[in-house]
């Protein structure tokens, strides 16, 4: 029988490894009262009419963490696409090794550097979790 459900909207989010000296992930925990709360994801946020998800990584990463990059400091490594029940995520993850300051949590979050082979001790949202293998692999 054809399916004639409406299809489901795509949200268009943009993600980042920040990565330090040590080849360490920076994962955030999403706080109390957002989806998906208590699950450690990285950072990132939707990408806004007019942006690139470069640019969306440039500005979130300064709102959410205090810190300063740059477009060419953020390089492409995989996308993730998970069907959630009422929306398609649709998630470019980029790394960033170059940045500046120290990531403060400026939005409640908790914070953590993890190594990516220790990353599966942190419950991550189902769209987080495939991405690890890349990391491991990259790092
Ligand atoms: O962060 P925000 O709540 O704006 O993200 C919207 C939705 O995208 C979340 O509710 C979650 O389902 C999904 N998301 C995700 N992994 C991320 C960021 C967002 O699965 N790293």
């Amino acid at each position: 029988m054809m399916d004639t459900s409406s299809p489901k909207p795509i949200l268009l989010v943009a993600a980042c490894a920040l990565v330090d000296a040590d080849n360490r992930v920076l994962l955030s925990q999403r706080p109390e009262g957002k989806a998906l709360a208590g699950l450690w994801e990285f950072p990132g946020g939707k990408v806004e009419p007019g942006e690139t998800p470069e640019e969306t990584l440039v500005r979130e990463l300064r709102e959410e963490l205090g810190i300063e990059t740059k477009v060419p400091c953020l390089a492409p490594l995989t996308f993730a696409s998970h069907a959630y029940e009422t929306f398609h995520l649709l998630m470019p993850l980029y790394v960033c090794r170059r940045f500046e300051g120290i990531p403060m949590p400026r939005e409640g979050q908790v914070l953590k550097w993890v190594a990516p082979r220790n990353m599966r001790d942190y419950p991550m949202p189902p769209a987080d979790e495939p991405l690890i293998p890349f990391l491991i692999d990259l790092l």
